[in-house]
């Protein structure tokens, strides 16, 4: 299946796939990957699927913790770095495959867990996608979603998702954290546990992964100088620190349930 955000999101993540083996790449921090397994209540029978793993950052976090893990994903430039890594860690029970989360190419509850981190965000109706992660999910098993969310502020979402979007056109919409759960209920999940956390985010690094052109740069930069300065809010809550300007994201885990799980 082919659709043109697919296609946006497969030019955009060939050209940030090398981005994403930076050792400073906050997506990589161990504290934060850390923080995210302990919410998965992994154990070491498990089976899981990584949703649009990417490079596999969360899927080496967890391979350790756990049997087997599948790394899946639509890009091939972002699953060559997979590889890459886990090889270079000595990480043998990762599979990689590649494809369309719209239709998971696995029979209805292979996996104990079924996890997807900063994918919603770009996905044309992640209902689609988060549907398809309940399905192969056991019945026993849990879905985790884990994504950036928007102000609640359906003013600021507009303004923040923009912006996104401006930086990185393969952004679609996040979701706010309340939307995060019922995606998660919609899908017939019973969410059990949602967890958040606030993250600094400096703005010369997010431009570099996503490669931004200069013009937009300047362009996102100036809306948030002018925040910081007093005029209208942008939804980023930026700040200024050394004359650098960063702003606030905010990352959930939303936990969902199978009927036994
Ligand atoms: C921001 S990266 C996140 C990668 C990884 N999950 C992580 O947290 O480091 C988003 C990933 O989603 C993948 N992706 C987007 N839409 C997809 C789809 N429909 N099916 C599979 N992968 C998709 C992209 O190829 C990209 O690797």
């Amino acid at each position: 299946m082919t659709s043109k955000q697919t296609d946006v999101v497969k030019r955009e993540f060939a050209k940030q796939a090398g981005g994403f083996r930076e050792p400073g790449l906050t997506l990589a921090r161990a504290d934060y990957l850390n923080w995210m397994v302990e919410n998965l209540g992994l154990e070491s029978h498990h089976s899981v699927l990584d949703v649009a793993a990417g490079t596999g950052h969360l899927s080496r976090a967890m391979a350790p913790h756990v049997a087997h893990v599948t790394a899946f994903d639509l890009t091939p430039e972002m699953l060559a770095q997979a590889r890459a890594l886990a090889n270079a860690e000595g990480l043998d029970n990762i599979e990689f495959a590649e494809g369309n989360a719209e239709r998971l190419p696995f029979e209805a509850g292979s996996f104990d867990r079924v996890v997807t981190r900063f994918a919603v965000h770009h996905f044309a109706d992640p209902r689609v996608q988060v549907g398809e992660m309940a399905r192969v999910c056991n019945p026993d098993g849990r879905v985790a979603v884990i994504d950036m969310v928007a102000p609640d502020d359906p003013a600021l979402a507009e303004s923040y998702n923009r912006l996104e979007r401006q930086r990185d056109p393969s952004h679609t919409w996040a979701f706010t954290a309340a939307d995060l759960v019922a995606l998660v209920a919609g899908a017939g999940l019973r969410p059990v546990s949602t967890e958040s956390r606030e993250i600094e985010v400096n703005t010369g690094n997010w431009f570099d992964l996503t490669k931004t052109p200069a013009a937009d740069r300047e362009s996102i930069l100036q809306e948030m100088a002018a925040e910081i300065d007093g005029g209208s809010e942008s939804g980023m809550r930026s700040f200024r620190r050394d004359g650098e300007i960063f702003f606030m994201q905010t990352w959930v885990i939303v936990v969902g349930a199978r009927a036994g799980g």
